[in-house]
């Protein structure tokens, strides 16, 4: 059985709600029908594209109905309409060869959170039914498509139960989008929600089962189904290229750290040819390839370490792996998606445990490429892993921009709640491009400054630096680790996602589940594919 579960099927037939045969058809359990909020001045919801044909086809006022049920048209807000059968039959219903269920989901103002919103709404309505029909968003370009069809599967995700390991309750609708709908949208939203799933599956596996190295064989299994180079390092191989930090951090584990190197190479692009017949350079003018190098924190289980977390803390810890999974599923995304950039993630991947071989508060650890770092706090362990993760990527990969994604601090949820990711980086360029990405896919990010002022709080006397200040007044704790990460990023473009917020979710809404969220793989995803 594959790790991820395969998602529900959404094909686009071309027709209107008046003329299809499909509503007639076999397996069609629903038909799903947009209204949006009263005009200004006005009451009652309004119809949007295919709800006057419904009615029309159907025989039954659906806006009237709407407004008795008060439906406000808000997006994410549905309906459902269970229509009865008739108990005789002499007395055939206007309905009565039509599906027994119309759904009616409110679109809002139509901007794409709201199409995602709704598109989860319609799989949370349908979920456990056949075969659905809809025309929602079908008046709304490519880019609704796309958010459209994200929701509907991201909604659809389930987590997988521990007995079985196949997601709990019904599996989801099987959708048809009737319409003027663009397919290469279709799918695209379909390697995004794969993305996601992938990182959402990893992440919410418990840590019994979730140790490095098993989490390293399914990086390795999943990279290499897609035709990807995998390397997987064990600690003697670490131990030999000098990986002091994720060496230390692993070594109070009884199963020891992994680095796991996945690489995408793009197909290499035709030639395109001068008159004299010799090639001249690649046919996508204006798209450079570029090397992107993606590093994720996997620190498959944080107990603190020596500096222990309470009890409560540290029960959402296995998740602290999400950054691993989310540079994992956008390489693999990006490998789908035949994206025409050169693509490497980095997995360091360790479990930060308690025990006679943990690294200690006082420890001096030599990281790779040298640079000594004095530990204060055995819980600020992720910034180590990616330190060596860093150095490596700036030493050996030559990366044309650099990006570490990371549940990195408490501090960033502190500060920012949890529907933003933090985003540092020196670059403007890259900090619109990462953020305009993220407000397209619905992972938004606010940028966070990389105060120069707070470096000297990581001088140390006996270390190179040290990797948390003592002087518990200093404050802003997610921006002094992100200028200890910076200190391993040499001159490289590089930009830090601290995703400790948005990567959980306590309860399930719209298109995120209660748990692991997935957050910022969609949105790496379409960075790289809108980078030229
Ligand atoms: N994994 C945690 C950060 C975290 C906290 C993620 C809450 C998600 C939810 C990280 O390793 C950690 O423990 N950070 C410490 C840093 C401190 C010791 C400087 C923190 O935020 O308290
Ligand atoms: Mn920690
Ligand atoms: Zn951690």
């Amino acid at each position: 059985m594959s790790l991820v579960a395969p998602l529900p099927e959404v094909v686009v037939s071309r027709g209107s709600v008046l003329s299809t045969q499909l509503l007639t058809g076999p397996e069609v359990d629903a038909l799903v029908v947009p209204v949006a909020p009263p005009a200004e001045g006005d009451e009652g919801v309004q119809p949007r594209t295919g709800t006057a044909d419904a009615a029309a086809r159907f025989g039954v006022d659906l806006g009237e109905l709407a407004d008795r049920l008060e439906m406000t048209g808000a997006a994410g807000d549905a309906t459902t309409l269970h229509l009865p059968r008739s108990a005789s039959v002499e007395r055939e219903l206007p309905w009565s060869r039509l599906p027994a269920t119309v759904v009616v989901v409110g679109v809002g103002a139509g901007t794409l959170q709201d199409l995602r919103r709704a598109g989860a709404a319609i799989a949370r309505s349908t979920r456990g039914m056949r075969r659905v029909v809809t025309t929602v968003g079908a008046d709304a370009g490519s880019d609704g498509t796309r958010a459209l069809v994200e929701g509907y599967l991201l909604g659809a995700y389930r987590h997988p139960t521990r007995a079985t390991g196949k997601p709990a309750k019904a599996p989801a609708a099987s959708l048809v989008l009737l319409g003027r709908y663009t397919q290469a949208a279709v799918d695209a939203a379909g390697l995004a929600a794969m993305a996601t799933w992938t990182a959402r599956t990893l992440t919410v596996t418990p840590s019994d089962t979730k140790n490095p190295a098993w989490l390293a064989e399914r990086a390795a299994e999943l990279a290499t189904a897609a035709g990807l180079t995998v390397e997987v390092l064990g600690p003697q191989e670490l131990a030999a290229r000098g990986f002091g930090g994720l060496l230390a951090v692993g070594g109070g584990s009884a199963t020891g750290p992994r680095l796991v190197t996945v690489r995408y190479e793009p197909p290499a692009p035709a030639p395109t040819r001068n008159r004299a017949g010799t090639a001249a350079g690649p046919a996508r003018p204006g798209s450079t390839p570029r090397h992107i190098v993606l590093v994720g924190k996997g620190i498959t289980y944080d107990t603190g370490g020596i500096s222990i977390k309470p009890r409560e803390s540290m029960v959402p810890m296995k998740t602290d792996m999400a950054g691993a999974a989310v540079v994992l599923a956008t390489v693999l995304g990006a490998a789908a998606a035949g994206v025409q950039h050169r693509v490497t993630a980095l997995l360091p991947l360790a479990e930060n445990a308690f025990g006679g071989s943990s690294y200690r508060p006082g420890d001096v650890l030599r990281l790779y490429g040298g640079t000594t770092v004095e530990i204060t706090n055995t819980d600020a362990e992720g910034r180590i892993v990616l330190a060596d993760a860093l150095s490596h990527a700036d030493a050996d990969l030559d990366p044309d921009v650099l990006i570490d994604v990371a549940t990195l601090t408490g501090a960033a949820t502190l500060g920012l709640g949890k529907q933003h990711g933090a985003l540092y980086t020196a670059e403007d360029a890259l900090a619109c491009a990462l953020q305009d990405a993220g407000d397209e896919t619905g992972e938004l990010l606010w940028r966070m400054p990389l105060v120069a002022d707070y470096r000297p709080v990581l001088d140390s006397d006996v270390a190179d630096l040290r990797h948390v200040p003592v002087d518990p007044h200093v404050g802003g704790g997610s921006i002094t680790a992100a200028l200890f990460l910076q200190r391993f990023v040499g001159d490289r473009r590089w930009a830090h996602l601290d995703i400790a917020g948005p990567a959980r979710a306590t309860a399930a809404s719209h298109e995120l589940p209660e748990g692991a969220t997935g957050f910022g793989a969609r949105l790496l995803l379409r960075w790289l594919t809108q980078l030229r």
